[in-house]
């Protein structure tokens, strides 16, 4: 089987991070979200995977720039404009002639869902697609989907209001396509396979069937579901440490061996301390994720926030529920609490208070 992923989409949820990075390349614990999936595909022996890219793609060129992530050989297709989730995989099978049975994966679900298990179950129905599905609190966010007692599906909803839900079992973002599911969608122009395709294979009584995920599931698109990642990743969800070579010094808590932490700091579970970092006198570190190079000064509180990579604090500062981009400087005295996403490379000044607030890369807050 080869593999299609698509990373086209623009990441609005996740502005202004998604400003400059993508957000399949956003980190989860200092590794970007495509790898830790690309890990995963990998273990189910899969080699050949295309990226399905539209915004930003020279960012993923960068990234991987021999085209290669150990034994996956990448390869690239560029939308000139979107295509929707179905005109992407349409685009990728034409473009570069594929003709046989792809797993296809949203660009932001962090899973550990048994790929050979569901492709197991694909075969024994003779089914031309099948649908991953996970069981959710809300699945109004999501596509859900409604199967018989042998796993043939019956209804797919894209998003529907809570009370039009039949179920909680939503689509998760995990299909086996055969090519007689990609001649099901027109060629060149936007199409969608939650709203259109599927919908489209049940009405002509295709063989369209569904397999419950177990193992851990998430769609990291949001800003809460992204810190969550960092949580889930550092608690071992993904069966495996956060990032080669860290050391787990206490349970739950995650240090790289260059961290260098001052002895009245307190750091609880889950966290993750990076390459370099600085932690000063009396740091409380809570739940939180602090990249490489970044430093806390003395009293400063970071708590259920993500910091990435070089970001410097000064002293008695508050961050709380927030997600912190690369080179940001919070000055002395500031707080940035309450679901604050800080683009990077931004400034805030001493004593400024961000609170649930969105501030573009670059930018200065007085
Ligand atoms: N190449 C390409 N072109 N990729 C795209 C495009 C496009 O036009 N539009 C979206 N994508 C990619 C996004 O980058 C993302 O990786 C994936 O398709 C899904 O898009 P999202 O925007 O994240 O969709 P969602 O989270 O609202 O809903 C989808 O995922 C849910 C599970 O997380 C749907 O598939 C739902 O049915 C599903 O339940
Ligand atoms: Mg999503």
């Amino acid at each position: 089987m080869q593999a299609i992923i698509l990373v086209g989409g623009e990441g609005t949820r996740l502005r202004p991070l998604t400003t400059t990075t993508p957000k399949p390349l956003l980190p989860i614990v200092e590794v970007a979200f495509l790898e830790r999936q690309l890990d995963w595909l990998a273990s189910y022996g899969i080699k050949d995977v295309v990226l399905s890219l539209g915004y930003l793609p020279d960012a993923f060129f960068a990234h991987f720039p021999n085209n290669r992530f150990g034994d996956i050989n990448l390869r690239y297709v560029v939308e000139s404009s979107p295509l929707g989730t179905a005109g992407a995989i349409r685009f990728a099978v034409d473009e570069l002639g594929i003709q046989q049975r792809c797993v296809v994966c949203n660009g932001d679900v962090l899973t550990s869902l048994n790929l050979a298990e569901m492709e197991n179950f694909h075969v024994e129905h003779k089914a031309d697609a099948t649908i991953s599905l996970t069981w959710v609190d809300d699945p109004s966010a999501f596509g859900v989907v409604d199967t018989s007692s042998d796993g043939r599906v019956v209804e797919f909803i894209e998003k529907p209001n809570r009370e039009q839900a039949s179920t909680q079992w939503i689509n998760s973002g995990t299909y086996i396509l055969e090519p007689a599911a990609f001649s099901a969608i027109p060629a060149g122009v936007p199409v969608s396979i939650e709203r259109e395709t599927f919908p489209t294979l049940l009405a002509a009584a295709a063989p369209l069937y569904a397999l419950a995920t177990k193992g851990y599931w998430l769609d990291i698109g949001t800003p809460e579901k992204y810190r969550q990642a960092h949580f889930d990743v550092l608690e071992g969800a993904m069966g495996k440490p956060p990032v080669m070579g860290a050391q787990e010094v206490e349970l739950c808590c995650w240090q790289n061996g260059s961290a260098s932490v001052d002895p009245t700091a307190k750091v609880s579970p889950p966290s993750f301390l990076g390459a370099e970092v600085g932690i000063s006198a009396r740091v409380v570190i809570d739940g939180s994720t602090i990249g490489t190079k970044s430093s806390l000064g003395p009293d400063t509180q970071v708590v259920r926030s993500v910091l990435h990579d070089q970001v410097t604090v000064g002293t008695s500062v508050n961050i709380s529920d927030s997600i912190i981009g690369s080179g940001v400087i919070i000055g002395d005295g500031a707080s940035v609490i309450d679901d604050s996403i800080i683009g990077a490379g931004a400034k805030i000044a001493p004593g400024a208070t961000i609170k649930g607030a969105r501030l573009a890369p670059g930018s200065r807050a007085d």
